[in-house]
C-alpha cells in the first residue's frame, strides 16, 4: 500500500503534528511498511497528493485546517481514504460550541459555557469568576488561561493586555471546574482505559503537554470504578453521537466531591495527538495495543 502520512501545515499545533507524524511514519517503517511517503502539508498539497497517488492517507494534522474538515473535504473530493474523523465530525468536534449543541441535548453534561469577542472580555468578566477562556477552536492548550478571582492564572493574558486572545474571533467563557483532569481515548468505538494528568505545576497546558516530565499520567486513573465507568461510558456516546472514526480522545473535568454528577466532558477531539507523550498511544498500551499496532488499526479501518 502506498500511504501518505499528512502532517505539519500552518496551525498553531504545527509541531506537535510533525511529532505525531514522524512517530507514525517511523512506526510503519519499522513494521515493514515500505511505501510511506511523509508530507509536511502546505498550500500545494492537492498537487502533492495527485503525484504521489496514495491508497490511503494517515491524517496526522492537528488544527486548522486538519481538523476543521477542510482537508477532509479535499480528500474526499479526491476519492482518497484517510484515517480518522470525516468531514461532518470535523467540523462540529473542532468547534466546541457546536459540539455541545450537539452533545448536550442527548445528556452529555458539558459546563455551561459562553461565547464572547477578545473586546468584550478586555471590558468586563462574561460569567463569574473563577471562569476558563478558550478559542472555540484551538487544540493543545493554545489560547487557554484561568481567571482566577485575583487575576489570571495560566498564560500571561490580562485585560490590560493585547494578548494571543485578539487572534481568536471566537472566545469561550466556561466556570471553572474544580477537581480533577482526565481523559479517555476511544479506538473504534469502544474506549481503553481513564487517564488523570496530574501537572506538577498549574495546570494542564502546552508545556505540560509536551515537556517530558512536567505531567504525570495515572493509567488506569485511581478514580471508583463507577467514576471510570461513567466517564468511558460518556466518552464512547459522546463518540457516537458525534459520528467519530478510528481514534478520539474526550477530555473531562471530575468534581470529585459531587461524585458522578461532578463529570463533565469538555471537548472530544477527533484528530488526537499521536507524539511519545500523547494519550491515546499510553492507553491503547495499557490496553495491550502497541503503538504500531495502533496505527496500523487505524489505516485498516480507513480502507474499510
Ligand atoms: N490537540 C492535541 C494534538 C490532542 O488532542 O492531542
Ligand atoms: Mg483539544
Amino acid at each position: 500500500l502506498n500511504v501518505v502520512v499528512l502532517m505539519g501545515g500552518w496551525s498553531s499545533e504545527r509541531e506537535v503534528s510533525l511529532t505525531s507524524g514522524r512517530g507514525v511514519a517511523a512506526a510503519l517503517r519499522e513494521r515493514g511498511w515500505s511505501n510511506v511517503t511523509e508530507v509536511d502539508m502546505d498550500r500545494n498539497v492537492a498537487q502533492v497528493l495527485t503525484g504521489i497517488r496514495p491508497d490511503v492517507v494517515f491524517n496526522a494534522l492537528h488544527g486548522t485546517p486538519g481538523e476543521d474538515g477542510t482537508v477532509q473535504g479535499m480528500l474526499d473530493l479526491m476519492q482518497i481514504p484517510y484515517t480518522h474523523s470525516g468531514l461532518e465530525t470535523s467540523v462540529i468536534a473542532i468547534d466546541k460550541e457546536l459540539t455541545k449543541m450537539v452533545l448536550v441535548p442527548h445528556g452529555v453534561r458539558m459546563p455551561a459555557g459562553k461565547v464572547v469577542t477578545s473586546e468584550s472580555l478586555h471590558r468586563e468578566d462574561p460569567i463569574a469568576r473563577p471562569y476558563v477562556v478558550k478559542p472555540v477552536n484551538e487544540g493543545s492548550s493554545v489560547g487557554v488561561a484561568i481567571v482566577t478571582a485575583d487575576g489570571n492564572y495560566g498564560n500571561p493574558i490580562g485585560r490590560d493586555v493585547e494578548g494571543p486572545w485578539k487572534h481568536f474571533d471566537r472566545l469561550l467563557a466556561e466556570p471553572f471546574i474544580k477537581g480533577r483532569e482526565l481523559t479517555v481515548a476511544v479506538l473504534n468505538d469502544e474506549p481503553l482505559a481513564v487517564t488523570e494528568l496530574q501537572p506538577k505545576a498549574g495546570f494542564y497546558d502546552y508545556d505540560a503537554k509536551y515537556t517530558d516530565g512536567l505531567t504525570t499520567h495515572v493509567c488506569p486513573a485511581q478514580v471508583p470504578d463507577d467514576i471510570a465507568k461513567a466517564m468511558m461510558d460518556m466518552a464512547a456516546e459522546a463518540h457516537r453521537l458525534l459520528g467519530c472514526r478510528g481514534a478520539s480522545r474526550s477530555d473531562f473535568r471530575w468534581d470529585d466531591e459531587q461524585g458522578e454528577a461532578g463529570i463533565f466532558l469538555l471537548e472530544v477531539n477527533t484528530q488526537p495527538g499521536m507524539t511519545p507523550l500523547s494519550l491515546v498511544p499510553e492507553q491503547a498500551k495499557v490496553r495491550g495495543i502497541s503503538y504500531g499496532e495502533l496505527v496500523e488499526r487505524l489505516i485498516h479501518e480507513a480502507l474499510e
